[in-house]
């Protein structure tokens, strides 16, 4: 059996960089990013040397890279730093000490803070003082569960500064969650508040670490931050007010010089089956590869106003909401709640009040904003921005040029960012003033990624050929392991290509004529109809490209005939009657656009579809939907399925 993909969807319509913004941009000429990509892959030592020399160092490294003990890499080997020196310190004797480091805006409406790179540096050594006060440690693992606030970033800045090892939980995730994690990482700290809040409702935090920590024997100091003035139970000697922590703590803390090695951080991510992955990062190469990929992917200039909208539990917001964005000095915004909280325009409303220029999302929040409508984005100057970038799933060029449209007002290149919580990093993206882009495609590998798209042989596959997408050389900020499992982290990354000591991400992919990249969706995911192998994304695209719909998910099911079979779950657009109507005509648009192969067996339609916390389309869910009821294909109530995956295991 072939792995290769059957590639269906043809994108002609490419976008040039707008020329105002290639004028000033970074790098505008392809010959300057061909040639650093060459000597990114051909000479990494001067390559990335070079990179890291813009950064600070206590003792400088003695070789670039160590592979030669495959996948274990050791990237500027022998070098000291601290990454809180970098982000904080460097700043403080230049022009930036008194720039807005973090602007935070709560929920809540009227609650602003804005913390200069003086002040935030003031904090983070307060609060790593404190943690040392509690007995914490170099090599420690601290975990932190806490909205979207400034102390979460302070608090794993203050981590870093001691060489404490953060684990940052997402907080909307339940005590079971939380227990895995603490026991899988024996944390001996967590940080958290008394609530968080989400859409006008309070989530008791706190009353969640209580029950996790019924269960996790390793934590003996909790602190809490005051966030909702919830009523919290107290365990003394265990738990700490925020404040009473920060009170009696010296503003005076020296960052711990950690080897390039040293462990920075642990991020739990779900694995489709058994426990989470403790995916773990550390010091120098990830502060480099996120210091270099800000700089570049977002052409970033002093001046700028910087959103990225993920939320801080996710690797997202770890890279470039704080490490990458502060390592390069900029201001960088902080958002707590929803986007639709009070109301659609949230989001609007922030870009016009503090003038964002950059802004990067997720395409599942890009489809909500479609079917919220136009009116609300309308209402505000968004004349700011002048980048909009991407991440997280695929985009499908619908939503890709409503973006480029209706927020970007065709003035703003858009960057669609290929990369994953191992990756640490971006790796195939567009630079946006140079790279014409091509809606859904991520299209070129960024400075030292050696991407290629093979079949299950390693064989390169030729340009419109889909296959498994890998990763052929280190590269600086790259997953060292799974926390205290080497055999889990080489068996289910390398043990596939072995031979070739090749990273295997688990997507699909396609290459085209320019040699760009445009992401299939997960190899799991693909369905198999007949002996033709479909990628979810294309078929999705291709549903979504009808204007009566805004989101859709596809998965394949048993079915009696055919083996598998294609079910369609599909959000239409505002003000359009779902029926069988309808679904007769997806089917037709589908089998216009892909082919008669491609025509689903079931279209179901559905007001919300279920999503991960990070907002990645729980197929698994679906699969089982469609499996397992009698086959109707027309669904004419609408059924919300993100309620039942309220019931289901995201583990
Ligand atoms: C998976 C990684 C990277 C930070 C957020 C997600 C998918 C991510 C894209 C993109 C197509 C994308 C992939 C990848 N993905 N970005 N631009 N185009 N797919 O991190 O939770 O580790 O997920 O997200 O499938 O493997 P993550």
């Amino acid at each position: 059996m072939s792995d290769a993909i059957d590639h269906v969807l043809a994108e002609t319509r490419f976008f040039s960089p707008p020329e105002e913004f290639a004028r000033q941009a970074r790098l505008c000429s392809d010959e300057e990013y061909r040639e650093l990509h060459r000597r990114s892959i051909e000479e990494p030592e001067e390559f990335w040397g070079g990179i890291a020399d813009e950064l600070v160092w206590y003792k400088r490294w003695t070789r670039v890279l160590n592979w030669d003990n495959p996948p274990f890499a050791r990237w500027f080997e022998g070098g000291k730093t601290n990454i809180t020196v970098n982000c904080l310190d460097r700043h403080l004797t230049t022009a930036r000490k008194n720039k807005a480091a973090i602007l935070w805006e709560g929920e809540p409406y009227q609650e602003r803070r804005t913390l200069t790179y003086l002040e935030l540096h003031r904090l983070v050594c307060r609060f790593a003082n404190a943690l040392k006060n509690l007995g914490v440690g170099k090599g420690d693992r601290v975990a932190i569960y806490l909205p979207m606030v400034p102390e979460l970033a302070i608090a794993m800045l203050a981590c870093a500064r001691i060489g404490a090892i953060h684990s940052v939980i997402f907080a909307g995730f339940s005590a079971p969650s939380l227990v895995d994690r603490l026991n899988d990482a024996k944390a001996k700290a967590v940080i958290t508040a008394d609530g968080g809040f989400r859409r006008g409702q309070v989530i008791p935090l706190k009353s969640v670490v209580d029950e996790a920590l019924l269960q996790s024997p390793t934590v003996r100091h909790v602190v809490v931050l005051r966030r909702t003035g919830t009523d919290v139970h107290w365990v003394h000697g265990r738990d700490h007010w925020w404040r009473d922590v920060m009170d009696p703590a010296s503003s005076v803390c020296e960052p711990e010089p950690m080897d390039s090695e040293d462990p920075l951080f642990i991020l739990y991510t779900s694995g489709s089956t058994g426990k989470p992955k403790g995916v773990l990062h550390t010091t120098g190469g990830y502060m480099v590869g996120t210091y270099l990929t800000t700089k570049y992917v977002f052409d970033l200039r002093e001046e700028d106003t910087y959103w990225c909208t993920a939320d801080i539990g996710w690797v997202t917001g770890h890279s470039y909401i704080v490490y990458g964005p502060l390592a390069n000095g900029a201001t960088t915004l902080l958002y707590e709640g929803a986007p639709n909280h009070p109301t659609p325009d949230r989001f609007w409303q922030i870009v016009e009040r503090y003038r964002v220029n950059i802004f990067y999302t997720a395409p599942t929040a890009i489809r909500a904003f479609m079917k919220w409508g136009d009116g609300w984005p309308r209402r505000y100057d968004l004349s700011s921005l002048r980048l909009l970038g991407t991440v997280g799933e695929p985009i499908n060029p619908e939503a890709w040029l409503w973006y480029h449209k209706t927020i970007g007002q065709e003035r703003c290149p858009i960057v669609d960012t290929w990369w994953q919580t191992e990756t640490g990093g971006i790796m195939i993206t567009p630079l946006p003033g140079l790279t014409k882009t091509k809606p859904g495609s991520a299209t070129i590998p960024f400075f030292g990624v050696d991407a290629a798209v093979v079949d299950e042989h390693g064989h390169e596959l030729p340009p419109g050929k889909g296959g498994l997408l890998v990763i052929r050389r280190p590269w600086p900020s790259m997953v060292r392991t799974l926390w205290g499992d080497d055999d889990r982290f080489v068996e289910y990354y390398w043990s596939r290509f072995r031979q070739q000591g090749w990273y295997l991400t688990g997507d699909g992919a396609v290459r085209d004529e320019k040699g760009y990249f445009t992401i299939l969706g997960r190899i799991d995911d693909v369905i198999n109809v007949s002996g033709h192998r479909l990628s979810t994304m294309e078929l999705e695209s291709a549903l979504a490209s009808h204007p009566s719909v805004v989101e859709a998910a596809v998965v394949g099911f048993d079915h009696e005939i055919k083996g598998l079979g294609i079910a369609a779950f599909v959000t239409p657009a505002g003000g359009v009657l779902p029926g069988i109507q309808l679904a007769g005509e997806l089917s037709e648009h589908v089998k216009k656009t892909i082919g008669a192969i491609a025509r689903p067996d079931q279209v179901r339609f559905t007001d919300s579809l279920p999503k991960t916390r990070s907002g990645k389309i729980m197929r698994r869910l679906l699969r089982d939907i469609a499996s397992g009821r009698e086959i109707k294909s027309d669904t004419s109530t609408l059924e919300d399925y993100s309620a039942l995956a309220k019931l289901y295991d995201e583990e």
